[in-house]
């Protein structure tokens, strides 16, 4: 057993660090208050691999492991968790979706433009009523000759307004239950397929997030993904990699929130000397930065798995709870320790405290990953 990153990754992380500095730091609070998804920095992700970090160079894509997609996640979230959903929505949702399931002339139509930055993915599987009941998808989709017929809505969908081509789970066959669902590709101007209310969210607002309407939207036939009938339990596969990403994520935000905490903890005078000489600070930071590290430990632990090709149902959902929820009392604490600067937006920690919360709702909450974890090792 080895804890240690290889050279090409501490590389990996310093660069990905160094373009977070400079190409999204000096916006992050434009965007924020704008609620504005810079289109403008895709091709620059792009160009560091980052729009198609796992899939293979033949696709357009970067080529890199699930441990490096984590790394690449983290460095972002750590300056902007709002890019970094964005990366990891259109990285873990959309094309992982098309990359796993695709047949090769889907792979070759989608997942190349994807990797390049050329096309912004959306993946639809929450509805207006059915969000942790995923399987209770009302959206239904009807064969007619070589068509499919969408009709329904998702809601929640990242890149539903500025996505480019969209995966969409529908209902085909509802008399056989969650193996009536099936997942769809569709393109963004197909007739019948609009976006709907754009959400104004508490955090994350850098990243675009609305609902999808599907109003007799016919697409053709070979725009299913998958096999019939597979959509759901694909979907889980989909989200067993995805929540890696969410578990990521979380521990890049936390750890920007920690170094914006023991920055200004040594930078704030009371009492004649820094706060962070009090052991009333010093113990918050030191508590952070521990769990900060056993999360990472996990995260790395659950890529490391997906790497050797193993399941990681139980190992995604342990990484994502605890990652998530160590990350939101970071961020709580970052903001305890700016006192009244952290209230105000002329500091990085409300903007922490804000996205946080996000992390233990998105790609399943607190609740369903133990619901996952309990059925893994309760047996149930
Ligand atoms: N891998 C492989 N198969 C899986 C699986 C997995 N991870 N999880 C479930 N399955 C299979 C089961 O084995 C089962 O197969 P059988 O019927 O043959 O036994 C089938 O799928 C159904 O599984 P369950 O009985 O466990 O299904 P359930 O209805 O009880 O639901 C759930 C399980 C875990 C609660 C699931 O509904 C879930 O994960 N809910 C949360 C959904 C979620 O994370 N939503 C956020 C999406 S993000 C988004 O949409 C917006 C965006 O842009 C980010």
């Amino acid at each position: 057993m080895d804890f240690r990153l290889t050279e090409e990754q501490e590389l990996l992380r310093r660069s990905v660090r160094e373009f977070a500095e400079t190409e999204i730091r000096p916006h992050v609070m434009e965007w924020d208050e704008t609620q504005h998804f810079p289109t403008e920095l895709v091709p620059k992700l792009a160009g560091l691999g980052l729009m198609g970090i796992q899939y293979p160079e033949e696709y357009g894509g970067a080529g890199m492991s699930a441990v490096d997609y984590c790394i690449c996640i983290e460095e972002l979230a750590r300056v902007d968790p709002g890019v970094s959903l964005s990366v990891a929505a259109h990285n873990g949702l959309c094309s992982a979706h098309i990359y796993m399931f695709g047949t090769e002339a889907q792979k070759q139509r989608y997942v190349g433009p994807l990797a390049r930055g050329e096309m912004i993915g959306a993946w639809g599987l929450t509805e207006p009523t059915a969000g942790s009941d995923a399987a209770g998808t009302r959206t239904v989709a009807v064969r007619d000759g070589d068509s499919w017929v969408l009709n329904g809505a998702k809601t929640f969908t990242t890149h539903g307004r500025v996505g480019h081509v969209m995966v969409a789970m529908a209902v085909t066959d509802r008399s056989k239950g969650n193996k009536g669902i099936s997942a769809f590709i569709i393109e963004r101007g197909t007739p019948g397929m609009s976006p709907g209310k754009k959400e104004n969210k508490l955090g994350m607002r850098a990243s675009d997030t609305s609902e999808v309407v599907f109003e007799n939207c016919r697409i053709p036939a070979e725009n299913l993904l998958g096999e019939e009938g597979q959509g759901f339990v694909g979907a889980m596969q989909v989200l067993d990699a995805g929540r890696i990403g969410i578990a990521a994520l979380a521990v890049g935000l936390a750890q920007g929130a920690w170094e914006a905490a023991r920055h200004y903890a040594f930078e704030r005078k009371q009492f004649g000397r820094p706060i962070g000489s009090f052991e009333a600070i010093q113990w918050k930071l030191v508590d952070n930065a521990t769990r900060i590290e056993a999360s990472r430990l996990l995260t790395y632990r659950a890529a490391y798995m997906k790497d050797q090709g193993q399941r990681t149902t139980l190992q995604a959902a342990m990484a994502k709870l605890y990652s998530s929820e160590i990350a939101v009392r970071a961020a709580e604490d970052c903001v305890q320790i700016h006192g009244g600067y952290g209230f105000v937006k002329d500091y990085p920690a409300e903007k922490y405290f804000r996205d946080v919360k996000l992390t233990t709702i998105g790609e399943g909450t607190s609740e369903i990953q133990r619901l996952v974890i309990a059925r893994q090792i309760l047996g149930r």
